[in-house]
């Protein structure tokens, strides 16, 4: 149980907040590079700010205020031009850095007038890394956007599922320092829908149902690794030698065995909204003949499915019990148990790692040696629940179901 002030430290992330101050810190997926192409212009809200995501005729990346600082129209309308981003209402334009550049009228009616000079909108960093749009608010200088290896590693293919979420991004990630749900969430409720519709139930459906008997966690240099004994495994299976990770701050990583790893970014759109962005990277086999891949499709996992939450597959079942503990989960009211132990974990480091920016440090997973940035690792369990035969068959079980191309990426693994 927290007190009210505590849930608002772990909770806030606007400008000067402590959390705020510490999410400043990390680069933010906040669209798949493709997006740009399909519409030049994007409205996006990062961290309780409203943003213009914009790609100009050169190619340069732009992410600023989104009100135009003449009389505050909405510049997700604008129109992008050699040079930054123009105003649809009166023709005023602003570069990458958010500083005016035109101001058709006022320059006629006065050649030297130097009022455009004066007229500066907040303007931010972007970068391009595996097909996504990282961005940054923090203070200069940027550190690295972090290479991970499903960023950069070959003979792969990746896809973009975007899921927005009415509620703070603390409640997602502290499902991800929670083995027990997995059980119960994905086992014994995702069974009980199964049944209900008339639908045999799969066998990695019945492994995922064993009983909890040991849970444990490891901090290590990206984060903490979750480890477990369930019912018919021991201590010498990796699901409790290895384990998976969730990574600091805000991101895990999950497997669906040799074919598909993925990160899941909890992105903190405002207090009471969050962009969870699905990374999933397809690794072919040596002998798989595989073209490179020419764009990174992005799609959409639907929140809403016929009217009601979605709980057709595992990771909609999450957003539903994240969805359904509020905008903001009332951390003053809960009761926590042994199976929250990670949960304990996860507020502790948060806390820790706020303090460390409070005192001008800079906390876990910012990087700025670019030598030891080129493809950061880690180790991984292989699957917990018994894995179809056909590794590629099982990406059918997961929500990159609904990437409409994913027959075309599933079809290029061999057998
Ligand atoms: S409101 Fe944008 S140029 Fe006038
Ligand atoms: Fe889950």
């Amino acid at each position: 149980m927290l007190t009210q002030e505590e849930n608002e430290r772990l909770t806030q992330v606007g400008p000067g907040t402590p959390m705020g101050e510490l999410m400043r810190r990390y680069w933010h997926p906040v669209a798949a590079a493709a997006e740009l192409d399909d519409r030049p212009t994007k409205a996006v809200r990062l961290l309780g700010e409203d943003l213009v995501l914009y790609k100009d005729k050169s190619g340069t990346l732009g992410l600023i205020e989104r009100f135009c600082p003449h009389r505050r129209v909405d510049l997700s309308y604008g129109i992008p031009e050699e040079r930054g981003l123009r105003c649809m209402y009166h023709g005023w334009m602003m570069d990458e850095t958010g500083q005016c550049v035109e101001q058709p009228f006022e320059e006629t009616v006065r050649p030297d007038g130097r009022f455009k000079e004066k007229v500066k909108i907040a303007g931010y960093p972007v970068e391009e890394l595996g097909g996504l749009l990282f961005a940054y608010l923090g203070p200069s200088p940027a550190p690295l956007t972090p290479r991970w290896d499903l960023f950069v590693t070959e003979h792969a293919w990746r896809d973009i599922g975007f899921t927005m979420l009415p509620c703070n991004w603390l409640q997602c990630q502290e499902n991800s320092a929670d083995p027990v749900h997995a059980e119960w969430l994905h086992g014994v409720y995702g069974w009980w829908l199964a049944q209900r519709s008339g639908e045999e139930v799969p066998p990695w459906r019945k492994a995922m149902m064993r009983p909890h008997k040991r849970i444990g966690f490891t901090e290590f240099a990206h984060g903490v690794f979750k480890r477990r004994v369930v019912e018919g495994t021991s201590e010498d299976d990796d699901i409790w030698k290895v384990g998976h990770p969730w990574v600091f701050p805000n991101i895990l990583r999950s497997t669906t065995g040799t074919t598909s790893t993925e990160f899941q970014y909890r992105v903190p759109v405002d207090d009471e909204h969050t962009l969870h962005v699905v990374y999933t990277r397809y690794q072919f086999p040596p002998e798989a003949e595989v073209p490179p891949q020419e764009r990174v499709p992005y799609y959409e996992i639907p929140l809403y499915r016929n009217g009601e939450l979605n709980v057709e597959v595992p990771l909609p079942q999450d957003f539903m019990a994240w969805v359904t503990q509020g905008p903001v989960a009332d951390r003053t009211r809960e009761r926590l148990g042994e199976s929250d132990v990670g949960v304990i974990q996860l507020r502790r480091m948060l806390n820790e790692a706020m303090a460390t920016v409070a005192d001008g440090g800079d906390p876990m997973n910012v990087f700025r040696d670019p030598a030891s940035n080129e493809c950061l690792e880690m180790t991984q369990e292989k699957v917990y629940y018994t894995p179809d035969r056909n590794q590629a068959r099982m990406i059918y079980h997961g929500h990159q179901r609904y990437n409409p191309a994913i027959g075309e990426i599933v079809g290029m693994f061999p057998g």
